[in-house]
């Protein structure tokens, strides 16, 4: 929140990425409980919504990220509509839908390159963020901002921020929760550098771990 009025006081705008994934499904519905102290301190009108990544189905598919913040959070309080920045993901052509996406990012998200106030990620237990994972040839995307992989062990196309729009970011927070992250997260932040997530490393990261997810730290 601190972040977000800060950015609005500034500069009039504040830039977030949401994650996707089932974890941070939480958070969007606790910052929009008019029944919380939060709704009422986040500058909604102001944000400019963003993905870090998008399955690659239509806006009303039960696996979309966007249909899952919008039903969380995003339906639920003020936002200016326009503000709200979600990947074309029903186009069939994945590259295509990236190739948009990295134009409004271009467009709307200030700095060269573009440089996210926030970006909010995930880690996945094989270790991936966003729809970067192990293997995967957007770890050496050097230049393009949105990327569309085959995801090989998904059998399909994700839309994807890169490593150089991520790492560019003002701030990250990665949001890890549940037993089955414990050993990724002791990796992480004990082991030799192997996995994507690793590979986050703009001006500012957090961690927020529930429990669980630290039990081995
Ligand atoms: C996605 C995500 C992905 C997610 C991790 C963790 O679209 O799936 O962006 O990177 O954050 O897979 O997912 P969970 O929070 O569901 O464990």
């Amino acid at each position: 929140m601190a972040k977000s009025n800060e950015a609005v006081a500034e500069r009039g705008i504040f830039t977030i990425a949401l994650s996707g994934g089932s974890t941070p499904k939480l958070l969007y519905q606790l910052l929009a409980d008019p029944n919380k102290p939060f709704c009422e301190q986040v500058p909604w009108p102001s944000i400019h919504f963003f993905w870090a990544d998008e399955r690659h189905v239509p806006p009303d598919h039960s696996e979309s990220n966007y249909r899952m913040a919008h039903e969380a959070m995003l339906s639920k309080v003020p936002v200016t509509r326009d503000n709200v920045h979600r990947v074309m993901s029903e186009n069939p052509d994945a590259a295509e839908a990236a190739e948009d996406y990295e134009q409004t990012v271009l467009r709307i998200v200030p700095g060269k390159p573009s440089r996210f106030d926030l970006i909010l990620l995930g880690v996945g237990a094989d270790g991936h963020t966003a729809s970067i994972f192990p293997g995967s040839e957007v770890l050496h995307e050097t230049k393009r901002l949105i990327a569309a992989p085959w995801v090989e062990k998904l059998k399909r196309h994700r839309i994807t921020m890169t490593l150089p729009l991520i790492n560019n970011a003002a701030s990250v927070v990665f949001l890890v929760s549940g037993a089955e992250k414990a050993e990724i997260v002791r990796e992480m932040a004990q082991g030799p550098k192997r996995y994507p997530a690793q590979e986050i490393r703009p001006a500012e990261v957090r961690l927020m771990l529930d429990r669980e997810a630290a039990s081995k730290l």
